[in-house]
């Protein structure tokens, strides 16, 4: 049964990055209260989110930060990634771009983040098919290459986003 009162035996800090509008905020919503938000704000500052794991019997607090994707609005940055062990660093399928900028997500990670960091990248908005720019192989490809976990995900149909940030926070165990 579980027992508020009992503290958690880790605690683990997960980063979203990408650019803006890709769904990061909807990603963590939709994950950690089961909401959709179709007209969103772009997030301004540094939100967070924490949603308790249990894995093996250990109980494991997942705390999820979320930042903006565009540079005007985004917190500072090394404080951000500071103590990170999970990161998701998301793109929109339907908007070939936030692909192309994936290269200057993971530099930013690996600059502010220790080596060890478990990373997926996730194409979200899957469920835009029939909008789609870039097709999942380029983007397993790159996950490979970059030595990365791989999923597509959606945020409003809720397509693989449970699965996204259980194998992240299993992965880190
Ligand atoms: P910033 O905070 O500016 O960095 O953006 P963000 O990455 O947090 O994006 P946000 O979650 O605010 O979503 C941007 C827009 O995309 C909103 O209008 C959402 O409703 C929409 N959106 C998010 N996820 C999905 C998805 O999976 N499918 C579709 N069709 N739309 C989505
Ligand atoms: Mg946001």
């Amino acid at each position: 049964p579980y027992d508020e009162e009992t503290t958690e035996d880790y605690i683990f800090k997960i980063v979203l990055t990408g650019d803006s509008a890709v769904g990061k905020s909807n990603l963590l919503s939709r994950y950690a209260r089961d909401e959709f938000h179709a007209s969103s704000k772009t997030t301004i500052g540094v939100e967070f989110q924490t949603q308790s794991v249990i894995i093996d019997g250990k109980r494991i607090k997942a705390q999820i930060w979320d930042t903006a994707g565009q540079e005007r609005f985004k917190a500072v940055t090394s404080a951000y990634y500071r103590g990170a062990v999970g990161a998701l660093v998301v793109y929109d399928i339907s908007r070939r771009q936030s692909f192309d900028d994936i290269g200057r997500w993971l530099e930013e990670l690996r600059v502010h983040s220790d080596m060890s960091v478990v990373a997926m990248l996730v194409g979200n908005k899957c469920d835009l098919e029939h909008l789609r720019e870039v097709s999942q192989e380029e983007g397993r490809s790159l996950a490979e290459s970059e030595g990365m976990y791989f999923m597509e995900t959606s945020a409003l149909d809720s397509t693989n986003v449970h699965k996204a940030f259980q194998t992240v926070v299993t992965e880190i165990y």
